[in-house]
This record gives C-alpha cells, sequence and structure tokens, in this order.
C-alpha cells in the first residue's frame, strides 16, 4: 500500500515545513530590505493571494487527484490531445525530478553553511575560538563535510517514510522553529534602534512602491517560498486522503508560511536598524545590505556585540536556519524517491541512497567549481524552471485534465467556482508569463 500522512495536522506541518525554508528566514527579509521595505510586503502579500496560492492549490490538486509522483500524475492528467499530453506530462515531470535533485545540491550547500555557523557559535559560547574560526571560515573541506552531514539528515528522515519519517519529524521540528523565532524576536525587540526598524517595515513609503521590479520580484519570491514548480507540494498532496479539502489546506499552508516570512522580517529588519545604531555598516549605495553578507557578516558581527548572551543568539538563529532547510530539503527528495519507488520499482531504501548519492555528486561539483557552477544553477533552477513548471500545472489544471476535475465540475454549477476556475485558466498563466518574459529579457 501507497504511503500517506497519518493526521490533517500532520500534513499542514510537513507542507509549511517545506514552504518554509532559506526562502523565508533568509530571502524574504532580504528581498523586503531591497525593495523598499514595507511596499514589498504590501505587494507580497497581494501576489500570495492572486497568484501563490492559486497555485499551491493547483499543484496539490494534481497530485491529490493522481495520487502518484508527479511523473507518473502529470503524464496521466494531461491526457488531453491523447498522447501529446501524457508525454509532454511525463517530461515535465522529470524534468521536475532533475529540477529537485539540482535544486537540493545546492540547497544542501547552504543549509550545511548555516549548520557550519550555529555550530560555530556553540564554539564561540564554550570559548573555543579556533572551532569558531575553523567552522565561521568558508573552506573547500567545511563546505564537503556539512553538505555530507546536511545529506545525511535528509537522507535518515526521508528513508523512514512519509508517515514515520516526514510527519513524525515535521511535527517535531515545526514547533520548534517558531519558538526560536519568537525568542529571538523578543530579544531584538528590546535592543536599542530596534524602533526604526520597525518602522521602515511596518510603514509604506509612496516612493518603495517605485520600484519597477517590486511586482515580479514578489511574485518570484512567492513562488519559491511557497515550494512550487519542482512536484514537493505535488507529492505531499498525493499523500492526502481522497476526501481531504485541497482548498482549504492550501490557505492554510500558504497562511502559515507567510506568516513565519512576515515574523522572519519582524527580526532580521530590526536588527539591522540595532546594528545601525551600534554603528556598523548596513548599507550600500542606499540599499540595505542583503544576501550574504547580511547573514553571515552583519547579524554575527552583532550578535558578538551583545555579550554573553551574543553566541547563544548566533547559535539559535543559525539553528533556525537550519531547521527550516531541513524540513524543506525532505520534501524535495521525496520528489526523486517517490519517482524511483513506484515508477522505476526500487526499494525506499534503495532510492533513497541514490537520491542521496545523486545529490552527494552535483554538491561536490558545486563546492568545487563554485564560481562558474552555483549562480547558474540557483538561476537557472529558480528563474527557469519554477516559472515554467508553474505554467504547465496551470495548464494540466485549467485545460487538459478533463476527467473528475473537481474544480470543472464545480465551475459548471456556480459563478463563483466558474470565476476561480477562469482566474486558473487565464489570469494566473498570464502573469506566469509575465514573470517569464520580464526574467528572459532582463537577464
Ligand atoms: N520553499 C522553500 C524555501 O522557502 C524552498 C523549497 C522547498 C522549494 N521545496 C521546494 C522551492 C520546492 C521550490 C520547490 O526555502
Amino acid at each position: 500500500m501507497r504511503d500517506s500522512f497519518r493526521t490533517r495536522l500532520g500534513f499542514i506541518l510537513a507542507a509549511a515545513g517545506s514552504a518554509v525554508g532559506l526562502g523565508n528566514i533568509w530571502g524574504f527579509p532580504t528581498q523586503v530590505a531591497n525593495h523598499g521595505g514595507a511596499a514589498f510586503l504590501v505587494v507580497y502579500l497581494v501576489v500570495v493571494v492572486i497568484l501563490a496560492i492559486p497555485a499551491l492549490y493547483t499543484e496539490l490538486s494534481i497530485g491529490h487527484q493522481a495520487q502518484a509522483n508527479p511523473v507518473a500524475a502529470l503524464g496521466k492528467l494531461a491526457q488531453r490531445p491523447h498522447r501529446l499530453g501524457a508525454g509532454l506530462g511525463k517530461s515535465v515531470g522529470l524534468l521536475n525530478v532533475g529540477g529537485a535533485i539540482l535544486m537540493l545540491s545546492f540547497y544542501h550547500i547552504i543549509a550545511g553553511w548555516m549548520l557550519a555557523h550555529a555550530l560555530g557559535s556553540l564554539a564561540l559560547a564554550v570559548d573555543w575560538p579556533e572551532a569558531h574560526k575553523a567552522l565561521t571560515t568558508s573552506s573547500l573541506w567545511r563546505d564537503l563535510v556539512f553538505v555530507a552531514v546536511f545529506l545525511i539528515g535528509t537522507g535518515t528522515i526521508v528513508v523512514r517514510g512519509v508517515s514515520n519519517g516526514i510527519e513524525v519529524w515535521s511535527r517535531r521540528l515545526m514547533p520548534l522553529l517558531v519558538v526560536l523565532l519568537l525568542v529571538l524576536i523578543g530579544y531584538i525587540a528590546m535592543q536599542p534602534g530596534a524602533g526604526a526598524g520597525f518602522a521602515r517595515y511596518l510603514q509604506p513609503s509612496m516612493a518603495g512602491f517605485s520600484d519597477p521590479n517590486l511586482v515580479v520580484a514578489a511574485m518570484g519570491q512567492a513562488f519559491f517560498s511557497l515550494s512550487i514548480g519542482l512536484g514537493g507540494m505535488m507529492i505531499y498532496g498525493s499523500y492526502l486522503n481522497r476526501d481531504a479539502n485541497i482548498g482549504q489546506l492550501a490557505i492554510s499552508v500558504a497562511a502559515l508560511d507567510t506568516l513565519i516570512a512576515f515574523l522572519a522580517g519582524l527580526l532580521i529588519i530590526p536588527a539591522l536598524y540595532v546594528a545601525m545604531g551600534q554603528g556598523m555598516q548596513v548599507s550600500e549605495n542606499g540599499q540595505l545590505i542583503g544576501e550574504a553578507q547580511l547573514i553571515f557578516n552583519v547579524l554575527p558581527e552583532l550578535f558578538q556585540r551583545m555579550g554573553a548572551a551574543g553566541p547563544w543568539l548566533g547559535f539559535f538563529f543559525f539553528l533556525l536556519l537550519s531547521i527550516a532547510a531541513l524540513t524543506s530539503t525532505i520534501s524535495l527528495a521525496e520528489v526523486p524517491i517517490a519517482y524511483l519507488l513506484e515508477s522505476r520499482q526500487h526499494s525506499r531504501r534503495r532510492a533513497t541512497t541514490l537520491v542521496i548519492a545523486a545529490i552527494a555528486i552535483f554538491a561536490i561539483a558545486l563546492v568545487i567549481w563554485f564560481v562558474p557552477l552555483f549562480a547558474w544553477t540557483v538561476a537557472y533552477v529558480t528563474k527557469f524552471q519554477l516559472p515554467l513548471s508553474g505554467l504547465f500545472y496551470f495548464i494540466v489544471l485549467g485545460w487538459l485534465w478533463s476527467r473528475s476535475n473537481k474544480l470543472k465540475d464545480q465551475a459548471q454549477q456556480h459563478w463563483r467556482f466558474r470565476l476561480l476556475f477562469w482566474h486558473l485558466r487565464l489570469i494566473c498563466p498570464l502573469l506566469l508569463l509575465w514573470v517569464f518574459i520580464d526574467v528572459a529579457f532582463a537577464g
């Protein structure tokens, strides 16, 4: 029998775990900092409602209806016109399997950095400066070791299956994540200078909305954050009972994901202003510092200025990021594993080993040839593959999937569902096309 989630809450925590990742704790606050503060927050919320929740609903529905891995699911539902649709569906499914492995290879590298920094902060707490330095200074061996450690973590959970591995661990890790986040927010909020950060984050200024990239940036971020476009949500949807209410579940998962991204902003933007108050440099060319510098330079330096609590804050912060990453890697790993399990008849143990080995090979290549390969791989997966697959999912739900398409049947009965159906088949693909064209021409 096919493995499945045991409870509704277990599913919600696992799917929210997939969604809540580095994209929330690191990516979202960075985008807020670089795109006009509160203006980004406002546009993001709108985009989540009009594009991301429909996309999540679509991806979950496809998996739920097909009760199969993305290759089989897309092949099964995209039957029109005849064979052509099925072949196209399978191809996009395979693209998802490959994309998941590529994404896992760079995601594990970043996750490894987080774990190394967590242990590095711990080393500082126990007054062991040599270990601190080795763990927080980038080097080939450090990156390789921590990719391996993180891969073992991912593998250990997924090899146990959906209900005994993914569900059990999501139930443990997600509450811990929320507690860590709240503790950190509370601590930073009490520091001098935090108030200005709250204002920048929560009070939109008209000038903030003038950024021409705002909407496309928000759409890209929302897609990534809700884990759409690599089959991660599709495979989780396939492990739901037949009678699950996908619309409600999609809204719950999106709400949790968005709440956690919002809370991460409440931590990081004020932290930047606290750092500024301490005379640290937190902006360049009028933009707040984001990306790697923010996480690995500005915040650690800020923590170090906070006396005895500092190393523990650093530890909690990087532990938070590591946990967020782990609940995401397990969902992505389940995509190729389920494919090998169901469509290629491997045992779960063997499928897990093969997938972990494949990720390891790509990750090693990315660590060794970091400069030419890393940024390219990230861009390929996030800017090209996610919107393209998302577009295809909408086309499947809106145009190709004819029999037992629940939304399509409901659309015939009530105008509200008809409106929703047309929103999904027309407006959402057009919005994605816009992202796609913008990315293609803006480079
Ligand atoms: N959503 C995760 C984050 O915010 C990343 C992620 C996990 C993901 N699984 C995915 C992104 C599947 C796209 C597709 O970090």
